[in-house]
């Protein structure tokens, strides 16, 4: 048994990073064969690229993917720790599987993701959830085969959670949700220790991909006849600060160059943007003119709190110069209410933020005290109603910009990607717009799969309405 502990995961080692290609016992290929699997996805992009690492894994052993979880003979709940609600969504859906487990044993139940990396978490299951199966960590994804193996041989809860990042690996399997996007991850972890943030303990120190690896992936997408690629990291602009002489600039270029229709990259942390990396964005038109720049506070006391290394000024001054050279940018955010010791007065600094900036769409969140972080020992005293009532109040200043931004598109022709059939109306296709927008659009089903020019003709609040033309 390896559990994880907390001490650890903060540390930061100067060890070298060693690329690994992922091998898998060939033994362990028949463990799955006549069973079924289901997996639950929670929390953020990467989680959901992992999952579909985790189901070609499982395929590869033999396991065919179960319509529901009822009749999976395999559960796993990929998790998030990010704030209290995702632990708690966690836990209440194990309360659901006990049930499950106690009609039928032989069924497995596993958990792994960022809340698999948590020391309280894994105590927790070791004393209260012990009918378990097994539990394996974000460093040591590839090792599912082998947790899979050793519980099924011992017949009791295997955990195998790694405190520190391993190796880089190359080559997983992957059976990736669309046919048309796809996700690519250029780095694992973080580094900038944001005081309210679970991350830098559940993914460990940033470590980035070889340029080289990812420009293979994708070249291979584009191949396959991908139109869409997104780069993922928890802050993307720090790629290869781990590297040398080659960073985010660069690889944006090089991967724009390769030619696949649309180039995307979440997250961007308003820190390490640099004028290089505007520029390549406004330069290829095949990177998309969506930018997700978290805010989180409109404070400067607050954001000087929160470790977030820059100020109200100088992120407004980030979000105008891309405004202007970025032709049609369109910028998203991130906004945590009730910091610790967040007063009236800094919660109306953030809403002077949002009417400048009048993003077309914010995540909004209360802080979530999240244990071994330095901010869930601040001191705290604004109520939980006071927060409730200032989210409320943002939201509705955000809410009102969201619509004005969609308005301006009526009647106005965009290019979407086609992806499948509209979940509110199976007779109308759905897709995304270059700026990210949500489009229904009246269509024919052979048009799925390619980017298609689209008149909008009606306008809601979170989404929009079009044929294509
Ligand atoms: N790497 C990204 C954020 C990833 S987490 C960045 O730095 O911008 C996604 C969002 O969750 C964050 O932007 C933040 O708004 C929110 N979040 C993170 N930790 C939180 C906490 N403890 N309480 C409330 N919201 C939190
Ligand atoms: Fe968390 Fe900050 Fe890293 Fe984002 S940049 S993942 S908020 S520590
Ligand atoms: Fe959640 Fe982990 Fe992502 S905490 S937001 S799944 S990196």
């Amino acid at each position: 048994m390896l559990v994880p502990n907390a001490l650890e995961e903060k540390k930061r080692t100067g060890n070298e990073v060693k690329i690994r290609k992922y091998e898998i016992n060939p033994d362990y290929k028949t463990l799955g064969i006549g069973k079924s699997y289901f997996v639950k996805t929670y929390g953020c992009q990467m989680n959901v690229h992992d999952s579909e690492n985790i189901r070609a894994m499982l395929e590869e052993m033999g396991y065919k993917e179960a319509s529901n979880m009822e009749d999976a003979d395999l559960i796993l709940l990929n998790t998030c720790a990010i704030r209290e609600n995702a632990h708690n969504k966690v836990f209440g859906m194990l309360g659901r599987i006990k049930h499950l487990k106690a009609e039928r044993p032989d069924v497995m139940v596993g958990l792994c993701g960022c809340m698999a990396q948590e020391e309280s978490v894994v105590d927790e299951i070791l004393n209260r959830y012990k009918w378990m199966d097994f539990v394996f960590g974000t460093h040591n994804l590839d090792r599912l085969p082998d947790v899979l193996h050793n519980s099924i041989l011992k017949k009791k809860l295997e955990v195998e959670v790694y405190s520190c990042e391993g190796d880089l690996i190359e080559d997983m399997p992957v059976k990736r949700d669309s046919k048309y996007k796809a996700w690519v991850n250029i780095m694992y972890g973080c580094d900038k220790f944001c005081t309210y943030c679970i991350v830098p303990f559940t993914r460990g120190k940033q470590r980035s991909r070889r340029p080289h690896d990812i420009l293979m992936e994708v070249r291979r997408l584009k191949e396959d006849g991908y139109q869409e690629v997104t780069l993922l990291g928890q802050n993307v602009n720090a790629y290869g600060k781990d590297l040398g002489n080659y960073d985010m600039g660069d690889l944006l270029r090089d991967v724009a160059e390769i030619g696949i229709p649309r180039v995307r990259f979440i997250t961007s942390h308003p820190w390490d943007f640099t004028d290089k990396m505007i520029e390549v964005i406004a330069k290829y038109d095949n990177i998309m003119p969506y930018i997700h720049l978290p805010l989180q506070s409109g404070s400067d006391r607050i954001l000087k709190l929160m470790g977030r290394r820059y100020t109200k000024d100088s992120y407004l001054k980030l979000f105008h110069k891309i405004k202007d050279t970025v032709p049609n940018a369109t910028i998203t955010t991130d906004i945590i209410v009730g910091f610790p010791g967040e007063t009236e007065k800094d919660f109306q600094d953030t809403l002077d933020v949002v009417n400048e900036c009048q993003y077309e769409s914010a995540f909004t969140f209360i802080f979530s005290p999240r244990v071994g972080t330095p901010a869930a020992k601040m001191k705290d005293d604004t109520s939980l109603e006071e927060k409730e009532d200032r989210l409320h109040r943002l939201n509705k200043v955000v809410n009102k910009y969201s619509r004005k931004a969609n308005d301006k598109y009526l009647n106005k022709k965009v290019k979407v990607l086609l992806e499948g059939v509209s979940l509110k109306d199976d007779s109308m296709l759905m897709g995304y717009t270059e700026e990210m927008k949500l489009v229904n659009v009246k269509a024919p089903k052979e048009m799925i799969g390619k980017i298609v020019p689209v008149k909008i003709t009606d306008v809601k609040t979170w989404s929009l309405d079009g044929e294509m033309i």
